[in-house]
């Protein structure tokens, strides 16, 4: 599947026209998350007055690299990249940098041995969340629980980070064990499938569920209330990301806690934007990681008004 781009223009994107043509090639559309970060990017783009050309891989990389080709080919300004998983983007990344176009990483990093390949990298802080997972886990738990993971996409830099993340923090705590970590890609659906065969497999064994973001959660939850327990009450349950309808569950009663990844990214990729098109790439940092809070059950009536996404 070559993904759709939203506008159509010849070979060269900038001739005959000044507004600036930026690319956003997305991971895809597969949560509340993700289509809040796309929202967040189109408006940021639309509010600098660019041109933006989307296209998402619908969750492969294959796709994304078929959409980075494209834009190279078209010949766009600045290409912002939220890379699906961390590795293989070096040949793409050298095709756009040999026909001159910078590329900001947004939200997912990427591993190269060259980072000219890319101007600037813009995201979550996503190890210290899994950190913050286990922080709070370990104070609600006074140190003991038996957990079970669920796992994001494998090969992304959030997957990868959380699970470190996580595990460099209960490396403290011996009493916290992790019984269990599969994928759940992400996904509401495949939370819940990976749930159901946890708890067939491990029953009341399972006290903790640590879920790399709130749909999976929220897929747990259904399977555990299928299975006649009580989250948040039986299985102790913690995520990332502090959707809103995470805050839904939390003020339902049924999650305790989520870390915040904040996906209004929009406004800091385009500002990067702005500086490469103005020539001062070189003032931007190499790296720049968003700030994240931490929301509990008690807290969360109290926010959950303001929450948009
Ligand atoms: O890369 C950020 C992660 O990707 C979010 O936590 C998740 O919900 C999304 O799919």
């Amino acid at each position: 599947v070559i993904p759709a781009c939203s506008s159509e223009k010849a070979t060269d994107a900038t001739d005959g026209n000044k507004t600036p043509v930026i690319a956003f090639v997305q991971t895809g559309a597969d949560n509340d998350w993700r289509n809040a970060h796309t929202e967040s990017v189109k408006q940021a783009a639309a509010d600098h007055g660019y041109d933006l050309r989307f296209a998402e891989g619908q969750s492969k990389q294959e796709n994304q690299l078929k959409a980075l080709s494209s834009f190279v080919n078209q010949g766009v300004d600045v290409i912002v990249l939220a890379p699906i998983v961390e590795t293989g983007w070096d040949n793409a990344l050298e095709k756009a940098k040999q026909r001159g176009i910078p590329v900001v990483i947004l939200d997912r990093q990427i591993k190269t041995d060259d980072e000219s390949l890319y101007v600037t990298y813009i995201g979550a802080d996503t190890y210290t969340e899994g950190q913050k997972a286990a922080q709070w886990l370990a104070g609600k738990t006074e140190g003991t629980a038996k957990v079970v993971e669920l796992q994001g996409n494998p090969g992304a830099s959030p997957t990868i980070n959380r699970f470190n993340g996580f595990r460099d923090v209960i490396e403290d705590h011996p009493g916290i064990e992790i019984i269990a970590s599969q994928s759940g890609e992400f996904r509401r659906s495949k939370g819940k499938e990976v749930m159901e065969a946890l708890l067939k497999k491990h029953g009341k064994e399972i006290e903790v569920v640590y879920a790399h973001n709130d749909d999976m959660a929220i897929g747990a939850i259904s399977a555990i209330e299928d299975a006649g327990l009580k989250p948040a009450e039986d299985i102790i349950i913690v995520s990332v990301d502090a959707v809103r309808a995470a805050f839904d569950a939390m003020v339902a009663g049924k999650l305790n806690c989520t870390v915040e990844c904040n996906p209004l990214q929009g406004p800091l990729a385009m500002e990067a934007v702005a500086k490469i098109l103005a020539g001062e790439a070189d003032s931007l940092d190499k790296k720049t990681l968003i700030e994240d809070t931490v929301f509990e059950m008690e807290q969360a009536k109290d926010f959950i008004d303001s929450r948009k996404y």
